[in-house]
């Protein structure tokens, strides 16, 4: 079983229109949803979006399904001028930019009483995702900021530790606790993210016009992935 999960409806969507055998329960008001993509048995669901909702639900599956791999695929707002809307970022590695025990003498993002801070994929599934074509853009291999926040120009005081503490490639609202939860239970897992917006003042508008095609790009992802599983 591979499960795939996304935090919104939006970004789950083009999972579930190529899905064969579907069948459909709900845990905590949140369909999840267990079939065939590609002649792959895959569970494909939502988590919700922020970090307490994906850690939550990405344990729930572990629990449930016992998962060989987990794909985590939606959007995200670019950190880089080269990294463009439409471009496809891998998490090369992915940490909690808003866990912060300064006082404590510890560098940011770093969970308090372990070793650990940033925390890095299965290499296998990375590097075959790195063979991926998409149909636009460019695909970076890239560091992937977590936290509960929507990043626009507003958060200037975030955006200068994203940069600057944390050389971050990515922001988002998921990743790094989907991460988490997968490298304590040791299952493989892969975040990939497609780029909605510059994390900017037009970041709102441009997250809203970009979903559909980010959505059929995660999907071209995921199907490269499973035809090498
Ligand atoms: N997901 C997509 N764009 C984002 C942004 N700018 N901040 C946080 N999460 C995002």
């Amino acid at each position: 079983m591979i499960v795939i999960l996304g935090a919104m409806d939006s970004e789950i969507a083009e999972f579930l229109s190529v899905m064969e055998q579907r069948e459909t329960s709900v845990w905590q008001g949140i369909e999840e949803h267990r079939g065939l993509i590609d002649g792959h048995r895959v569970l494909v669901s939502k988590t919700g979006v922020g970090k307490a909702m994906a850690a939550m639900r990405t344990q729930h599956f572990i629990d449930k399904a016992a998962p060989r791999a987990l794909l985590f695929t939606g959007l995200a707002g670019s950190l880089k001028t080269d990294i463009r809307i439409g471009d496809t970022v891998l998490g090369r590695d992915l940490v909690q930019h808003d866990l912060e025990s300064v006082v404590l003498g510890l560098p940011r993002g770093q969970i308090p009483f372990t070793e650990i801070r940033f925390l890095t994929p299965d290499p296998a599934l990375l590097a075959r995702a790195t063979q991926y074509q998409p149909p636009e853009g460019k695909v970076h291999l890239g560091r992937i900021c977590t936290g509960d926040q929507f990043i626009t120009h507003r958060e200037m005081s975030s955006h200068a530790y994203l940069h600057q503490e944390l050389a971050g490639d990515a922001v988002e609202m998921e990743g790094a606790a989907v991460a988490l939860v997968c490298s304590l239970n040791a299952i493989p897992y892969l975040v990939a993210r497609t780029i909605s917006d510059m994390a900017d003042e037009d970041a709102v508008s441009n997250f809203e016009e970009i979903l559909p095609r980010a959505s059929q790009n995660s999907l071209a992802l995921v199907r490269h992935l499973l035809a090498g599983m």
